[in-house]
This record gives structure tokens, C-alpha cells and sequence, in this order.
């Protein structure tokens, strides 16, 4: 199991820690906890469940896919146009696209 801990934005306290399995969506372990990560779509396609995230193999490249990519671009959460992304913890995802790894993360919502 991951240790995953939940961030408001501005705040350096999280309001939950919770445990996830490998492989699982970050939307799906908000939503099975009850937790206040906005979403509508499920799919990559409204940008509602945007998220910073940070973990240990931080700094690192990832290549987002294509819907994923196209989204952040379309509301202004992607400068980049290239195929490979920094993977940073100001680099903004879509929880719905996005899974637990093997390790540990911190995930930061955004302003409401
Ligand atoms: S819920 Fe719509 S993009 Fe993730």
C-alpha cells in the first residue's frame, strides 16, 4: 500500500491521509474516501480534477498522454507543447488520468 496525503491549496497541513494500492486512479481513491477532489467527466476531458502532485522520484520527465496533454493545454495549466513533460510537483495533472505509483505522494487541489 501507498501513503497518500491530501493538500488544500496554500496549506502546509493535510486534511487526509489515506492508503491506496499501486495502479489505482488518484480520482477513484478520492472518490472512494470521500474526499473533496472536484470532477465531473471521469474521462480527461472537463479539466475539473486538476492536481499538483509530489513524490520521491521527483525531478523526472513523464510523457502525458494525448487527451491529458490537450486538456491542461485548453484551460491554461500547460505551457508546454512538447510530448515529454518535467514532472514536478507544479505541474499540474489530471487525477483521472493519473495513478498510484510505488511510492509515497502528496497531492495539492487547486484554489477553489
Ligand atoms: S474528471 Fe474531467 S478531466 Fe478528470
Amino acid at each position: 500500500m501507498v501513503r497518500i496525503r491530501f493538500f488544500r491549496a496554500l496549506q502546509d497541513e493535510a486534511f487526509a491521509c489515506v492508503e491506496a494500492m499501486p495502479g489505482t486512479l488518484l480520482l477513484d481513491v478520492a472518490r472512494s474516501h470521500d474526499l473533496p477532489l472536484h470532477w465531473r467527466c471521469g474521462q480527461g476531458t472537463c479539466g475539473t480534477c486538476r492536481i499538483l502532485l509530489e513524490h520521491t522520484q521527483q525531478p523526472a520527465l513523464f510523457t502525458p498522454c494525448a487527451r491529458e496533454r490537450n486538456v491542461l493545454k485548453r484551460f491554461g495549466f500547460a505551457a508546454s507543447t512538447e510530448p515529454v513533460w518535467p514532472d514536478r510537483p507544479d505541474t499540474w495533472r489530471l487525477a483521472c488520468h493519473v495513478s498510484v505509483g510505488s511510492e509515497d505522494m502528496d497531492i495539492r487541489l487547486p484554489e477553489a
